[in-house]
């Protein structure tokens, strides 16, 4: 398997034909699963058979769908979670404890912030935020009692980015497990283990579903590690159901046809933005302007479909040109074959404080879309109508 393609291992692995000899995949809908006899239960349940017991612990959908991941994402094991956001969760909590202590970036999707800050130092987790592409912070920040460093590259929305081998190599020294929320690229253009992360989270509701139809998350990482992550999930719950599975499943088999796609149009955006003139500035990796352009084509194979802009006049001239689009979507949703538009300081990043939104560097007048897969043509005249 390993000397096989992308493409190839996206579409022929992860599962085995039933009895039944189908060629697609199947959604196996049940909650549990039947033992021919009280023995064979007995054995499921200790472990000596390693069959299906109930849905909350496995179900061959949703393990194909972590098999498949986690060959993409060049890992040993992958386990998926109701949503990304319980992916974060159910990591944290699976291997820390009361008194430790994690470095996170504070670019980070808003929502991960608010975890971080509100729920998880309720346990007790002490956690310090550092710029993410600034090396020194993370090794300056370092404690005797820091077990993880928690991260997002590139960033969402700015596309900031961070030397993932540089800071392995921190991580490694001092004992600490690095954990990069891969879902702005997915593994088609990114694979984070293969740069010397230890774990690698998505928000799998995004690319891998790729039409925005579920919520889904993933966690890939060492045998160890996933094993861990998956006796918490098998006794807290937020499992993912085997339909979704179903859906992402499926989504691989055309992640990279359409993460290119993504690209391809996204650039052609940011090009277009950067000659307007109502445009102060725009952050896309893929622009030879970006700070970060370089390490990013060193660490990633693409640049992605996430397109940020600041616009002239602040939130008043943000709030104009996002209720003028005729063919682009106002939603908070990205990765989806639809072009999104929306404006974080408002939405995605509007329940952090005006310091933790200032040092994330989401300014009034920012815009972000996400690049949908509709002809880029129509995508920019709709905004160009916008600007006028
Ligand atoms: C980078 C990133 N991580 C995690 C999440 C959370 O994912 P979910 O909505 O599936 O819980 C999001 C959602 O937008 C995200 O953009």
């Amino acid at each position: 398997m390993k000397d096989l393609s992308f493409n190839t291992k996206a579409i022929r692995t992860g599962y085995k034909t039933t009895t039944e000899q189908e060629h697609s995949e199947a959604i196996f809908l049940t909650s549990s699963f039947v033992f021919s006899s009280a023995e064979q239960a007995a054995n499921r349940f200790s472990k000596k058979d390693p069959g299906n017991i109930y849905a909350r612990f496995t179900n061959p959908t949703v393990d194909a769908f972590e098999k498949k991941l986690a060959i993409l994402e060049g890992a040993q094991a992958c386990v998926a979670t109701s949503s990304g956001m319980a992916a974060i969760f159910a990591t944290i909590m699976a291997l820390f404890k009361s008194g430790d202590h994690i470095v996170a970036s504070r670019n980070m999707f808003g929502t991960s912030i608010i975890m971080l800050n509100t729920i998880i130092t309720k346990f007790n987790i002490d956690i310090s935020f550092v710029n993410l592409s600034d090396l020194s912070a993370w090794e300056n920040t370092l404690k005797n009692n820091t077990k993880l460093f928690l991260l997002e590259t590139p960033s969402n929305p700015l596309g900031e980015v961070v030397n993932i081998n540089a800071l392995s190599r921190i991580s490694k020294a001092n004992s600490i497990l690095l954990a990069v929320d891969n879902t702005i690229l997915s593994p088609a253009l990114q694979t984070p283990i293969t740069l010397g992360a230890d774990i690698v989270i998505h928000s799998a509701t995004k690319y891998i579903d790729g039409q925005g139809r579920c919520l889904a998350g993933v966690i890939a990482g060492s045998t160890d590690i996933i094993e861990q992550i998956h006796r918490f999930l098998r006794t807290t719950g937020p499992s993912l159901s085997a339909f979704n599975a179903w859906i992402v499943l499926k989504g691989l088999d055309t992640l990279s046809l359409r993460m290119k796609a993504h690209s391809d149009n996204a650039l052609k955006l940011a090009i277009w933005l950067e000659a307007q003139d109502q445009v102060e500035k725009v952050y896309y990796l893929g622009l030879p302007s970006h700070p970060d352009h370089n390490l990013a084509k060193s660490q990633q194979s693409g640049f992605g479909g996430i397109v940020s802009f600041k616009i002239k006049g602040g939130k008043k001239s943000a709030f104009k040109i996002i209720n003028a689009t005729n063919i682009l979507s106002i939603t908070a949703n990205l990765g989806d074959t639809k072009s999104t538009i929306t404006h974080p300081a408002t939405t995605t990043h509007g329940r952090l404080t005006d310091e933790e939104r200032l040092n994330a560097h989401i300014t009034d007048g920012l815009i972000r879309i996400s690049v949908g897969l509709e002809d880029i043509k129509d995508i920019i005249a709709d905004i160009k109508q916008t600007l006028v």
